[in-house]
Protein backbone atom coordinates (compact mmCIF):
# COMPACT_ATOMS: atom_id res chain seq x y z
CA UNK A 1 0.00 0.00 0.00
CA UNK A 2 1.45 3.16 -0.72
CA UNK A 3 1.77 5.53 1.93
CA UNK A 4 0.45 9.09 1.59
CA UNK A 5 2.00 12.35 1.90
CA UNK A 6 0.79 15.20 4.11
CA UNK A 7 2.53 18.72 3.18
CA UNK A 8 1.66 20.96 6.16
CA UNK A 9 2.47 24.82 4.60
CA UNK A 10 2.68 26.50 7.90
CA UNK A 11 6.15 27.69 7.46
CA UNK A 12 5.01 28.98 4.08
CA UNK A 13 2.82 31.01 5.86
CA UNK A 14 4.99 31.90 8.59
CA UNK A 15 7.63 33.32 6.18
CA UNK A 16 5.00 35.53 4.76
CA UNK A 17 3.70 36.88 8.65
CA UNK A 18 7.39 37.89 8.43
CA UNK A 19 6.91 40.69 5.89
CA UNK A 20 2.84 41.37 6.58
CA UNK A 21 2.64 41.05 2.69
CA UNK A 22 0.82 38.64 0.37
CA UNK A 23 4.29 36.39 -0.35
CA UNK A 24 5.17 33.59 -0.29
CA UNK A 25 1.64 32.73 -0.78
CA UNK A 26 0.34 29.71 1.03
CA UNK A 27 -2.30 28.56 -1.72
CA UNK A 28 0.39 28.63 -4.16
CA UNK A 29 2.45 26.44 -2.23
CA UNK A 30 -0.67 24.18 -1.42
CA UNK A 31 -1.26 24.50 -4.98
CA UNK A 32 2.47 23.26 -6.07
CA UNK A 33 2.36 20.48 -3.19
CA UNK A 34 -0.42 18.82 -5.20
CA UNK A 35 0.18 19.16 -8.70
CA UNK A 36 3.26 17.06 -7.04
CA UNK A 37 0.82 13.81 -5.86
CA UNK A 38 0.53 15.07 -2.26
CA UNK A 39 -2.40 13.99 -0.88
CA UNK A 40 -3.58 16.61 1.99
CA UNK A 41 -2.64 19.99 2.70
CA UNK A 42 -1.99 20.68 6.38
CA UNK A 43 -1.94 23.50 8.07
CA UNK A 44 -2.65 24.91 11.99
CA UNK A 45 -4.22 27.43 12.78
CA UNK A 46 -2.91 28.15 15.85
CA UNK A 47 -4.90 31.13 18.69
CA UNK A 48 -1.64 33.87 18.25
CA UNK A 49 -2.30 33.33 14.30
CA UNK A 50 1.34 33.26 14.00
CA UNK A 51 0.96 31.92 10.63
CA UNK A 52 -2.02 30.39 8.59
CA UNK A 53 -4.84 32.88 8.80
CA UNK A 54 -8.67 32.51 8.77
CA UNK A 55 -8.99 33.65 5.21
CA UNK A 56 -5.61 31.37 4.12
CA UNK A 57 -8.37 28.23 5.47
CA UNK A 58 -11.31 29.90 3.36
CA UNK A 59 -9.44 29.94 -0.05
CA UNK A 60 -7.83 26.59 0.08
CA UNK A 61 -11.52 24.93 1.24
CA UNK A 62 -12.98 26.74 -1.25
CA UNK A 63 -11.36 24.75 -3.92
CA UNK A 64 -9.63 22.02 -2.55
CA UNK A 65 -11.78 20.95 0.16
CA UNK A 66 -11.27 17.31 0.86
CA UNK A 67 -7.62 17.79 0.56
CA UNK A 68 -7.73 20.40 2.99
CA UNK A 69 -6.52 19.30 6.76
CA UNK A 70 -6.77 21.63 9.51
CA UNK A 71 -5.14 20.87 12.70
CA UNK A 72 -6.35 23.00 15.66
CA UNK A 73 -7.18 23.41 19.46
CA UNK A 74 -10.46 21.67 20.67
CA UNK A 75 -11.81 25.45 21.15
CA UNK A 76 -14.87 26.90 20.95
CA UNK A 77 -13.71 28.95 18.54
CA UNK A 78 -11.53 26.73 16.40
CA UNK A 79 -14.38 24.20 16.17
CA UNK A 80 -16.89 26.73 15.17
CA UNK A 81 -14.35 27.43 12.25
CA UNK A 82 -14.01 24.45 11.07
CA UNK A 83 -17.66 24.26 11.01
CA UNK A 84 -17.78 27.07 8.88
CA UNK A 85 -15.32 26.18 6.58
CA UNK A 86 -15.54 22.29 6.18
CA UNK A 87 -12.26 21.45 5.74
CA UNK A 88 -11.97 17.46 4.99
CA UNK A 89 -10.62 16.48 7.92
CA UNK A 90 -9.31 17.83 11.66
CA UNK A 91 -7.00 16.64 13.68
CA UNK A 92 -7.37 18.21 17.48
CA UNK A 93 -3.97 18.60 18.67
CA UNK A 94 -2.63 20.27 22.03
CA UNK A 95 -1.77 24.02 22.03
CA UNK A 96 0.19 25.70 25.04
CA UNK A 97 1.29 29.34 24.54
CA UNK A 98 4.66 30.09 23.22
CA UNK A 99 5.32 26.48 22.30
CA UNK A 100 7.76 26.49 19.18
CA UNK A 101 5.68 23.60 17.52
CA UNK A 102 3.01 21.02 19.11
CA UNK A 103 4.70 19.44 21.78
CA UNK A 104 3.43 16.30 21.98
CA UNK A 105 0.16 14.15 21.64
CA UNK A 106 -3.05 15.22 23.30
CA UNK A 107 -3.34 14.37 27.05
CA UNK A 108 -6.03 12.00 27.10
CA UNK A 109 -7.91 11.96 30.69
CA UNK A 110 -11.42 11.48 31.18
CA UNK A 111 -12.46 15.09 31.21
CA UNK A 112 -10.67 15.76 27.91
CA UNK A 113 -12.02 12.55 26.24
CA UNK A 114 -15.87 13.76 27.27
CA UNK A 115 -14.95 17.50 25.38
CA UNK A 116 -13.79 15.74 22.26
CA UNK A 117 -16.26 13.37 21.47
CA UNK A 118 -18.66 16.06 21.82
CA UNK A 119 -16.31 18.66 19.30
CA UNK A 120 -16.07 15.33 17.65
CA UNK A 121 -19.40 14.50 16.53
CA UNK A 122 -20.11 18.13 15.39
CA UNK A 123 -17.59 17.95 13.13
CA UNK A 124 -18.24 14.47 11.98
CA UNK A 125 -22.26 15.84 11.67
CA UNK A 126 -20.96 18.12 9.36
CA UNK A 127 -18.81 15.45 7.46
CA UNK A 128 -15.56 16.68 8.77
CA UNK A 129 -13.33 13.56 9.11
CA UNK A 130 -11.70 13.34 12.64
CA UNK A 131 -8.29 12.94 13.86
CA UNK A 132 -6.27 13.15 17.24
CA UNK A 133 -3.22 13.78 17.73
CA UNK A 134 -1.59 11.17 19.97
CA UNK A 135 0.94 9.48 21.35
CA UNK A 136 1.88 6.15 20.32
CA UNK A 137 1.15 4.41 23.33
CA UNK A 138 -2.00 1.41 23.26
CA UNK A 139 -3.88 3.35 26.41
CA UNK A 140 -4.09 6.38 24.03
CA UNK A 141 -5.11 4.44 20.64
CA UNK A 142 -7.98 2.97 23.06
CA UNK A 143 -9.20 6.26 23.85
CA UNK A 144 -8.66 8.01 21.19
CA UNK A 145 -11.07 5.32 19.61
CA UNK A 146 -13.87 6.35 22.86
CA UNK A 147 -13.25 10.14 21.98
CA UNK A 148 -14.47 9.58 18.61
CA UNK A 149 -11.89 9.62 16.21
CA UNK A 150 -11.70 7.91 13.05
CA UNK A 151 -7.91 8.81 12.36
CA UNK A 152 -4.88 8.57 15.17
CA UNK A 153 -2.24 10.66 13.72
CA UNK A 154 0.84 8.92 15.85
CA UNK A 155 2.98 11.71 17.11
CA UNK A 156 6.80 10.85 16.23
CA UNK A 157 8.72 13.59 17.66
CA UNK A 158 10.39 11.14 20.01
CA UNK A 159 11.32 8.97 17.51
CA UNK A 160 12.63 12.08 15.63
CA UNK A 161 14.48 13.22 18.66
CA UNK A 162 16.04 9.94 19.65
CA UNK A 163 19.64 10.56 20.52
CA UNK A 164 20.40 6.58 20.45
CA UNK A 165 19.50 3.66 17.67
CA UNK A 166 18.48 1.98 20.50
CA UNK A 167 15.94 4.55 21.66
CA UNK A 168 15.36 5.09 17.95
CA UNK A 169 14.50 1.30 17.76
CA UNK A 170 12.36 1.10 20.85
CA UNK A 171 10.01 4.36 19.67
CA UNK A 172 9.47 2.81 16.40
CA UNK A 173 8.48 -0.30 18.14
CA UNK A 174 5.86 1.85 19.85
CA UNK A 175 4.69 3.20 16.69
CA UNK A 176 4.61 0.03 15.34
CA UNK A 177 2.12 -1.42 17.83
CA UNK A 178 0.22 1.70 18.10
CA UNK A 179 -0.52 1.51 14.55
CA UNK A 180 -1.79 -2.76 15.05
CA UNK A 181 -3.61 -1.76 17.47
CA UNK A 182 -5.26 1.13 15.76
CA UNK A 183 -6.16 -0.92 13.00
CA UNK A 184 -7.65 -3.83 14.73
CA UNK A 185 -10.21 -1.54 16.69
CA UNK A 186 -10.77 0.08 13.05
CA UNK A 187 -9.23 3.99 13.41
CA UNK A 188 -7.19 4.68 10.51
CA UNK A 189 -3.21 5.31 10.95
CA UNK A 190 -1.32 8.38 10.13
CA UNK A 191 1.92 9.97 11.45
CA UNK A 192 3.64 12.85 11.70
CA UNK A 193 6.53 15.69 13.52
CA UNK A 194 9.99 16.01 12.83
CA UNK A 195 9.95 13.48 9.80
CA UNK A 196 12.89 13.94 7.55
CA UNK A 197 14.11 12.36 4.25
CA UNK A 198 16.70 10.63 6.60
CA UNK A 199 14.36 9.06 9.31
CA UNK A 200 10.81 8.77 7.28
CA UNK A 201 11.55 5.47 5.83
CA UNK A 202 11.05 3.45 8.61
CA UNK A 203 7.76 5.17 10.15
CA UNK A 204 6.53 4.57 6.32
CA UNK A 205 7.75 0.91 6.31
CA UNK A 206 5.30 0.50 9.48
CA UNK A 207 2.03 -1.95 8.90
CA UNK A 208 -0.75 -0.30 8.57
CA UNK A 209 1.10 2.84 8.18
CA UNK A 210 -1.38 5.02 5.38
CA UNK A 211 -0.17 8.83 5.81
CA UNK A 212 2.53 10.85 6.67
CA UNK A 213 2.17 14.51 7.68
CA UNK A 214 5.38 16.45 7.08
CA UNK A 215 6.41 20.52 7.06
CA UNK A 216 9.19 21.48 8.65
CA UNK A 217 11.78 19.62 6.73
CA UNK A 218 9.92 20.12 3.46
CA UNK A 219 9.85 23.59 3.81
CA UNK A 220 13.38 24.12 5.00
CA UNK A 221 14.66 21.92 2.20
CA UNK A 222 12.77 24.23 -0.23
CA UNK A 223 14.24 27.27 0.42
CA UNK A 224 17.97 26.03 0.26
CA UNK A 225 16.86 24.13 -3.21
CA UNK A 226 15.06 27.27 -4.58
CA UNK A 227 17.70 29.64 -4.08
CA UNK A 228 19.84 29.09 -7.36
CA UNK A 229 16.64 29.97 -9.26
CA UNK A 230 15.81 32.89 -7.09
CA UNK A 231 19.68 34.13 -7.70
CA UNK A 232 19.31 33.54 -11.55
CA UNK A 233 16.07 35.23 -12.08
CA UNK A 234 17.26 38.55 -9.82
CA UNK A 235 20.67 38.75 -11.55
CA UNK A 236 19.20 38.52 -14.51
CA UNK A 237 16.42 41.15 -13.72
CA UNK A 238 18.93 43.49 -12.48
CA UNK A 239 20.99 43.41 -16.17
CA UNK A 240 17.98 43.61 -18.11
CA UNK A 241 18.00 47.57 -17.83
N1 LIG B 1 1.49 16.59 12.66
C1 LIG B 1 1.11 17.42 13.66
C2 LIG B 1 -0.09 17.06 14.46
C3 LIG B 1 1.82 18.60 13.92
O1 LIG B 1 1.41 19.41 14.92
C4 LIG B 1 2.92 18.93 13.11
C5 LIG B 1 3.65 20.22 13.35
O2 LIG B 1 2.83 21.29 13.01
C6 LIG B 1 3.26 18.05 12.07
C7 LIG B 1 2.55 16.87 11.89
C8 LIG B 1 4.40 18.34 11.14
O3 LIG B 1 5.58 18.38 11.87
P1 LIG B 1 6.92 18.91 11.15
O4 LIG B 1 6.66 20.33 10.76
O5 LIG B 1 7.95 18.76 12.20
O6 LIG B 1 7.12 18.04 9.96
Amino acid sequence: MTVKLGVNIDHIATLRQARGGNAPDPFAAAEACLALGARYIVLHIRRDRRHVQESDLERLTKKYRPHIHLEMANTKEMVDMALKYKPGSVCFVPEYPNELTTSGGLKLDDKNIALLRSAAARLKKSDIEVSLFINPTANDVRRAKKAGAAIVELCTKDYSEAKTERQRLKLLEDISMSSILAKEIGLSVHSGHGLTTDNVGAVAAVNGMECLNIGFSIIARAVISGLPQAVLEMKQAINAR
